[in-house]
């Protein structure tokens, strides 16, 4: 069979378990693109070399996730104003023969919210659990679309801090014992970390302590439904699972590889939960 003429890839190391070759696989499809996208398992001390090859090998970009995010940020020629206020980058595209590096984390963040839950942005404090990748992904969003009080809680104080220096003006540091007097007003929660996560099950925060009115969003997606979500719908709080945020923050991407902007439909969402979903 001929090769793909449009060529993009997902990298990182592990690779294997990545739903992105999914997501684009469905996209490449429902738009008849003669095109590919491939997982590529590359170890760190490969990646510069995977980079430089880009080009000659007729890839247009790819995704770069754990654990070269940083390394890709590094290395890129030239990265756009998310990836360079975010500190990682997780989309390359080559443009006129420059390696950029893009962050579309924070777009899938906030898409995800818009689609399931329209005017998320504009009801009050945000509550940000974490201070890792995913959280400054998540905290530059909020800043993005003008969220002005962002109270980042994290186990180890001195990184929701560096975070707080990062991000400046609206955003504050506080360590786990604050959370109560945190959430009494806020009016979105955000789960930057693994607690919930299959494997690491736990509450990252009681949703009980939070006003009625208030969104809880979890950035985890296996399981899609998290303890931290099961318990804010029990109480009857709107909730947001994390699966939207991969599928959102997949869409500029393709675009820049493919140059068709796709659509994060119901179709796809139930093509990716039921790759999901526990195998018999
Ligand atoms: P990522 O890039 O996915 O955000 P990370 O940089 O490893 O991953 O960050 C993980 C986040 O989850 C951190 O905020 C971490 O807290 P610390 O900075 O104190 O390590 C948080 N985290 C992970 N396990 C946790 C646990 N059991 N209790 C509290 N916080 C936890």
């Amino acid at each position: 069979m001929a090769e793909a003429t449009k060529k993009a890839f997902v990298t990182g190391h592990p690779i294997k378990h990545s739903r992105s070759p999914r997501i684009h696989g469905y996209w490449l499809a429902k738009h008849g693109i003669d095109g590919s996208y491939q997982a590529i398992d590359v170890a760190p001390r490969d990646f510069a070399a995977f980079l430089k090859t880009l080009q000659a090998n007729g890839y247009r970009g790819g995704n770069v996730t754990i654990p070269h995010k940083e390394a890709a940020f590094a290395l890129v020629e030239r990265r756009d104003q998310a990836a360079q206020e975010i500190g990682a980058v997780n989309t390359l595209w080559l443009e006129d023969g420059t390696l950029w590096g893009g962050n579309t984390d924070g777009h899938g963040f906030a898409a995800n919210l818009d689609d399931h839950a329209p005017g998320w942005e504009s009801k009050g404090p945000a509550v940000v659990l974490g201070a890792g990748g995913a959280s400054r992904a998540v905290v530059h969003a909020l800043k993005q679309r003008g969220v002005a009080d962002i109270r980042i809680v994290n186990r180890t104080l001195a990184r929701a801090q560096e975070l707080r220096d990062r991000f400046g003006a609206g955003v504050s540091a506080h360590d786990m014992a604050a959370t109560g007097e945190l959430l009494a007003d806020a009016a979105l929660l955000v789960n930057t970390t693994a607690i919930g996560m299959h494997g690491n099950e736990g509450l990252a925060a009681d949703p009980a302590l939070l006003p009625a009115h208030a969104i809880v969003t979890d950035i985890v997606y296996v399981p899609l439904e998290t303890p931290l979500l099961a318990a804010a719908r029990e109480r009857g709080l709107k909730t947001v699972d994390g699966l939207g945020m991969l599928l959102n923050q997949a869409v500029p991407g393709f675009e820049h590889w493919f140059g068709i902007r796709p659509q994060v439909t119901a179709e796809l969402r139930a093509l990716i939960e039921a790759d999901l979903a526990p195998k018999p």
